[in-house]
């Protein structure tokens, strides 16, 4: 799915963080998001996932505003998964990518969910930990790096 980000605009209170920008991914392509500390990164992934809305602008996935999607059909298309996310069971990381799976699942997880999720996890290279608890893993920043 293609995702189109048109003259979007998104302030906590009076800071002005994003201020008319625009972006699009097209489908199948990885892209990374570089840029100083505090220059608004999060703060887009947060507003692509409706976790903040925007003042101005209109997001759309699949061609599809995400303001009219239910919030079910939403995370079908769109999931923010961010660095930091404390978790209150030790989960291993395949579970915790299966989770991702949710907005798919009638009740438990299918072969065919079992099989995104490896595909996913192959995808970024991280089979080898698929069996770690998602908790004793590194998060990628710091000096704490136990990967
Ligand atoms: N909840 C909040 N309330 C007020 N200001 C915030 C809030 N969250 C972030 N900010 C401010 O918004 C700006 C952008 O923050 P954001 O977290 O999006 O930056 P970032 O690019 O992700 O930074 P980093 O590289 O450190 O992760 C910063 O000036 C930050 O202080
Ligand atoms: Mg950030």
């Amino acid at each position: 799915m293609t995702l189109t980000v048109r003259e979007l605009s998104f302030s906590y209170k009076d800071r002005v963080v994003l201020h008319d920008l625009g972006l699009q991914v097209m489908p199948g392509s990885l892209v990374c998001l570089v840029g100083p500390n505090g220059s608004g990164k999060s703060t887009l992934l947060r507003c692509l996932d409706r976790i903040l809305w925007p003042s101005r602008g209109d997001i759309l996935v699949g061609g599809a505003s995400i303001k009219s999607l239910r919030p079910r059909e939403l995370a079908r298309r769109i999931c923010y998964m961010p660095q930091n996310h404390p978790l209150n069971f030790p989960l291993t990381v395949v579970e915790v990518v299966t989770m991702g799976r949710r907005p798919h699942l009638h009740f438990r997880p299918s072969d065919s969910d079992r099989q995104a999720v490896l595909w996913a996890l192959s995808m970024l290279g991280l089979s080898g930990l698929a069996r770690r608890y998602f908790d004793e893993l590194s998060g990628g920043g710091g000096d704490k790096k136990r990967f």
